[in-house]
């Protein structure tokens, strides 16, 4: 009997987007174990050099590319520079984002409204409109939307951040429906507690994570590398006939 090929990705080309560290760097790192040619990208160049070298070291094809998704002229750019060195995209993982400001939703300010606005909604969104146009011209691809479970229960002073990933699932569906005819199929991943960066004050915060391990019922906090299976599942042809779902991979806490 032989082994599947369904989660290979090899002559694959695909975008992660926030892939310096934490999440989007597993990701990326087992995107390129199992053949595509990743192109790492966050704003700070150096991080996505470090990650595309790693990969490269260990046999893989990757390329660092920089791109703030908060910015729309960095965004034509970067996808004008994929058209030209890749020539196609297969594979967009939207997994950048940022929650500036942990604050009761009543002292939320317009500046910390505005930046996670435009980076985890305007950014999700029009990266997949320019992945989009690029995949429906050579039949088709995958577009990953790395959500949370904030989208679904509201992490508590957590409020602008809960509402964009909120608006990042129904995008998933709408993409999903409107894009199907064009071979593109898009869905979610939301994530629970998961130790990086980003989650840094929540998990090194004791009284907080013991809170939130009360609510988890496998104990325990994420790590990185327990997301990246998921999103080869999405991005692979072994979910072939699945599009416009969210995918919980949060210990069971949304259950
Ligand atoms: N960790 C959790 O508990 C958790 C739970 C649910 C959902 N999530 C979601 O998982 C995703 C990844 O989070 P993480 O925990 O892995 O965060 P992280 O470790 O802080 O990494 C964030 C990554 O995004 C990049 N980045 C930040 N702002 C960017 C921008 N405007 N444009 C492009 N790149 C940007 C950062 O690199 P640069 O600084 O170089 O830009 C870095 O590579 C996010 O969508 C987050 O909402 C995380």
């Amino acid at each position: 009997m032989s082994k599947t090929h369904l989660f290979d990705l090899d002559g694959k080309i695909a975008f992660v987007s926030g892939a310096s560290r934490g999440i989007g760097e597993a990701i990326a790192k087992l995107l390129a174990q199992q053949g595509a040619h990743v192109i790492v990208s966050s704003r700070k160049l150096e991080g996505c050099q470090g990650v595309a070298d790693a990969i490269i070291a260990e046999g893989g094809k990757a390329t660092a590319i920089a791109c703030h998704i908060g910015e729309m002229e960095q965004i034509s750019n970067v996808f004008a520079q994929i058209r030209e060195q890749f020539g196609r995209l297969d594979i967009l993982v939207n997994n950048a984002a940022t929650n500036p400001q942990f604050c009761n939703v009543l002292d939320t300010d317009l500046s910390a409204f505005q930046k996670t606005v435009d980076v985890n909604i305007r950014g999700y969104f029009f990266m997949s409109i320019e992945a989009g146009k690029l995949m429906r011209e050579h039949g088709g691809g995958s577009i990953i939307n790395v959500a949370s479970i904030n989208g679904i229960s509201p992490g508590i002073f957590q409020g602008i951040y809960s509402v964009t990933k909120a608006a990042v699932i129904n995008m998933t569906k709408v993409f999903a429906k409107e894009c199907a005819q064009f071979g593109i199929r898009c869905n979610a991943l939301l994530p629970g507690l998961t130790d990086t960066k980003f989650a840094s004050a929540l998990v090194k915060n004791d009284a907080i994570l013991n809170t939130a391990l009360a609510q988890i019922p496998l104990k325990r906090v994420a790590d990185p590398s327990e997301m990246a299976g998921a999103v080869l599942y999405l991005a692979s042809d072994a979910s072939s006939y699945t599009t416009g779902v969210s995918l919980n991979v949060d210990g069971g806490f949304l259950s």
